[in-house]
């Protein structure tokens, strides 16, 4: 649109006439003046209508809230009484001189003004681009995006190079169901969703680049609750040549950089942040996320707290052993010969951390195997058969021979730091287009049913 002002502008132009667009935000009548809030992307301002300026007075008094209206008109400075110090625009108001109406809309099935806390998900969700209207939204994912370019910049800063690995692989194991995709070009195979990009990452450390990051979607299929979605954003990062140490000094003087800049107001009770073993953690506060903030209401008080020294292997629901974390975590040096002969499984540590903050895990991560031998010996443990080795995991442990420098990294989950940041209760507020409690996506209706041939073309039959 030629010449249009952005509403944040209009302080700087009083006395000047200016054109300016968006949304009817709301419309008051007061006998023969007319005021209309119009809100854009950057800011909301106080319109009048006077009825001297007859052709624009008419068509105001037509106009809906949500319309979508450009306006042109003159920025005076308010009546001293009438000043609103709240508002940003709150000092001035527009002269309405004439209004152009860019298109009509229905009225909303709820109001996108207030912070929607009071209407049911259902709704929310159905009508999500409606719903992100509202400004407790419109904070949310502005910030997300803040949050994400100072990760990237953080990282960039630090010589890490972005590298995007591929959405259709094979899977990874992270502990949770995956998602598939069939092939059409071979029928009766899949592809697995990424659960994460931890081979790959590791994989690029074995390519020489020694410091990796992406801003990476990962997908699970698991029971969903407040903090988890099906998919979800990781700042994943991995780097060559570092200890344990290296990675948690560089993660936490990451989130006290992120703090100190984007959220000023927030306190860190400690840092450097405490640490805990996992058993020391479990004997203390019989969870592996405790919330040791002083007031757990306190949504200003920021609790970091390093779990380190996970065990190596679990029982799972059925009694059988499974990776606490996952295959690629590096045994603690003082326990490798018990690892190498197969003793005392669940007594075996890692060099593993978790980042929680407020009672939410951030993050996990590891020093990983990088010796071939090591992780084929995991794999053995875990029962898994020298064919399902080679199948599923055959690469790994080829590129571990090809010189593997040591390497370990780490991966909070980017909906978990806006959700606590921005003091929400549920990352669903925080991720612009997201899915229920059930996976489902409203708006959309997905998922749904396929189209027939594309079923056919793919050689998949559906049972009743
Ligand atoms: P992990 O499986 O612990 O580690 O995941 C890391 C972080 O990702 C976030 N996260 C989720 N967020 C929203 N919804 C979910 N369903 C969900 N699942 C996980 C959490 C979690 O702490 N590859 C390893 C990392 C590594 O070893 O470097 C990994 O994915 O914040």
């Amino acid at each position: 649109m030629p010449n249009r002002t952005h509403i944040k502008e209009l302080l700087k132009k009083v006395g000047e006439e200016v054109t300016i667009a968006g949304w009817v935000d709301v419309r008051r009548d007061h006998g023969k003046l007319i005021f209309i809030d119009l809100r854009d992307a950057s800011g909301k301002v106080q319109m009048a209508a006077l009825p001297s300026h007859k052709e624009a007075h008419a068509l105001a008094d037509t106009v809906r809230p949500e319309w979508v209206l450009s306006v042109t008109g003159k920025v005076n400075k308010r009546p001293e009484k009438m000043v609103n110090l709240d508002e940003p625009n709150g000092a001035i108001e527009l002269e309405i001189l004439a209004v152009e109406v860019l298109n009509e809309a229905l009225t909303p099935p709820f109001d996108v003004r207030s912070d929607g806390r009071e209407i049911g998900e259902e709704s929310r969700l159905k009508y999500r681009y409606l719903d992100l209207r509202r400004p407790r939204l419109q904070r949310n994912i502005k910030m997300r995006d803040k949050i994400i370019s100072f990760f990237r910049d953080y990282m960039h800063r630090h010589d890490f190079v972005e590298i995007e690995t591929p959405i259709l692989m094979k899977g990874t194991p992270e502990g949770s169901r995956e998602y598939i995709v069939p092939s059409r070009l071979e029928k009766g195979k899949f592809y697995a969703l990424p659960q994460s990009p931890q081979q790959f990452k590791q994989l690029s450390m074995v390519a020489g680049f020694e410091r990796y990051f992406q801003i990476a979607r990962c997908m699970r299929d698991e029971d969903l609750r407040g903090d988890r979605q099906p998919e979800f954003t990781q700042l994943d990062y991995e780097m060559s040549f570092v200890s344990q140490e290296d990675v948690l000094q560089f993660t936490e003087q990451m989130f006290i950089e992120l703090v100190r800049k984007l959220f000023p107001e927030k306190k860190i009770a400690s840092a450097p942040f405490p640490r805990l073993t996992h058993a020391e953690c479990l004997k203390r506060y019989g969870s592996d996320k405790p919330d040791l903030r002083k007031d757990k209401n306190d949504k200003d008080e920021l609790c970091f707290v390093w779990i380190v020294d996970f065990p190596m292997f679990e029982k799972n629901d059925d009694g059988e052993i499974q990776a606490t974390h996952h295959p690629f975590c590096s045994i603690k040096e003082e326990d490798v010969d018990k690892f190498m002969r197969g003793e005392d499984l669940f007594n075996i540590k890692t060099n593993s951390y978790d980042l929680v903050l407020n009672g939410h895990e951030l993050s996990s991560g590891s020093i990983r195997i990088h010796q071939s031998d090591r992780q084929k010996k995991v794999f053995e443990l875990l029962k898994i058969s020298e064919g399902e080795q080679q199948k599923k995991f055959g690469h790994m442990l080829e590129a571990f021979k090809y010189g593997a420098p040591p390497h370990g990294g780490f991966a909070p989950g980017i909906d978990r730091v806006v959700m606590i940041l921005m003091g929400e209760p549920n990352i669903r507020e925080v991720i612009a287009f997201p899915k229920t409690g059930e996976g489902r996506d409203l708006m959309m209706d997905a998922p749904s049913e396929p189209n027939l041939k594309q079923l056919k073309e793919l050689g998949i039959k559906l049972e009743k």
